[in-house]
């Protein structure tokens, strides 16, 4: 074997363990491991306009988005889009991921300091590292060390990048202050809103940044967001002032150099939209709170709970033994943490029963507390 080929075995190895082998129990089992926070991949609304789009313009974009790639339904939901978050304009992405690599890039140049949360997601992190800026990392979730950053610095510009809620901790940014230092030092915020759509914020649930209390320094916000988890599609977004859009559009190689978004992923995320509802987040935020006080977990500003477990090996043995059950949870450990926390990972969801909710929460904890107790001996 060359030394490529081994390295390449060492890395399969380490991922055999997780989770690519999927079976029925997907399907079948009782899913509290997705990022379907509302249930809304399954919502008959969003599969009829599925299929319905694909019946008009078939599977696929077909093109970037700049050649042919476009349909109305791109259209439809972008203004959708910029509508409920409350932005002048909007422009979607065939991932998430993507849509962060186009943000980052499109705002940050060589004469930018970028001020990065520690916990922010991968796509950022990537998404840095694709521009010619300087890069600070700052602390989780320490507004104060964001100020002295931008208070501090030698560049003309400067983008402070956040989560609006953190996928790691489940913890929620401080919008508002980030906003008036950003004001203050002018500098833009980025905010990440992939777990706070359909999740929080105060207005029918648009995500923090479309809270009412950032109004003030609205011009300062930019937002990106995923169709993929509470709007249950795929896809991605990017919302901000016009400037920003026509930016994005003619430079980011993320949006030019792809094939757009699939029409059927935009007419789901579109249909999802309009569904979340009081009454629908009220359901995920119940199981949550249920979840939350059988697992002796503090309720988190998302959807996810987090479990911390002693070991990585006590954290994939507890989800390896809800698993037999039929009970599906996530487990996130080194090197996928920043802070070396190994956690279980249950997620809230919308549409359980109470039936499946106590099974559920009776299981976690049982099967949680007796991994620790091994660990520990
Ligand atoms: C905070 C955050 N941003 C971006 C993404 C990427 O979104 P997508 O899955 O649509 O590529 C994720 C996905 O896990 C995420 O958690």
């Amino acid at each position: 074997m060359n030394v490529i080929a081994s390295r390449l075995a060492a890395a399969a190895e380490w991922r055999r363990s997780a989770d690519l082998d999927r079976n029925d129990l997907v399907l079948n089992g009782l899913d509290l491991a997705s990022n379907d926070y509302l249930g809304l991949s399954q919502h008959p609304i969003v599969r009829a306009a599925a299929i319905e789009a694909i019946e008009r313009y078939g599977t696929s974009a077909r093109a970037s988005r700049l050649v042919t790639g476009t349909t109305p339904a791109h259209h439809r939901l972008e203004a959708a889009l910029a509508e409920r978050l409350r932005h002048p304009e909007c422009v979607t992405f065939s991932s998430g991921y993507l849509a962060n690599i186009a943000a980052v890039t499109t705002l940050a140049g060589p004469d930018t300091l970028i001020v990065s949360d520690a916990h922010n997601h991968a796509s950022l992190i990537d998404a840095c590292r694709l521009t010619k800026a300087s890069l600070t990392v700052v602390a989780h979730n320490d507004p104060s060390a964001v100020e002295a950053a931008l208070a501090y610095r030698e560049q003309a510009e400067a983008l402070v990048i956040v989560e609006s809620v953190y996928s790691v901790l489940g913890d929620a940014a401080d919008l508002p202050r980030l906003l008036q230092h950003c004001a203050r030092y002018d500098a833009l915020l980025l905010v990440d809103e992939a777990h706070g759509i359909g999740v929080a914020g105060v207005e029918a649930h648009s995500g923090m940044g479309a809270a009412a209390g950032l109004i003030e320094h609205r011009d300062r916000l930019v937002v990106t967001a995923t169709l993929s988890k509470s709007l249950g599609s795929q896809g991605g977004a990017l919302l901000g002032s016009k400037l920003i859009r026509d930016a994005a559009v003619n430079t980011a190689r993320s949006f030019i150099f792809d094939t757009g978004l699939a029409p059927a992923n935009a007419a789901a995320a579109h249909a999802a939209l309009g569904l979340i509802t009081r009454d629908r987040v009220a359901s995920m935020e119940g199981s949550r709170a249920q979840l939350a006080t059988a697992l002796e977990v503090p309720i988190p500003a998302g959807a996810v709970l987090s479990v911390p477990m002693p070991t990585p090996e006590s954290g994939v043995r507890a989800r390896a033994l809800l698993r037999k059950e039929g009970i599906l949870v996530g487990c996130f450990r080194p090197p996928s943490v920043p802070d070396g926390i190994t956690r279980v990972r249950p997620t809230a969801r919308a549409g359980l029963s109470s039936d499946e909710l106590a099974h559920a929460c009776e299981r976690i904890r049982s099967i949680t507390d007796a991994c620790v107790s091994t660990a520990a001996e």
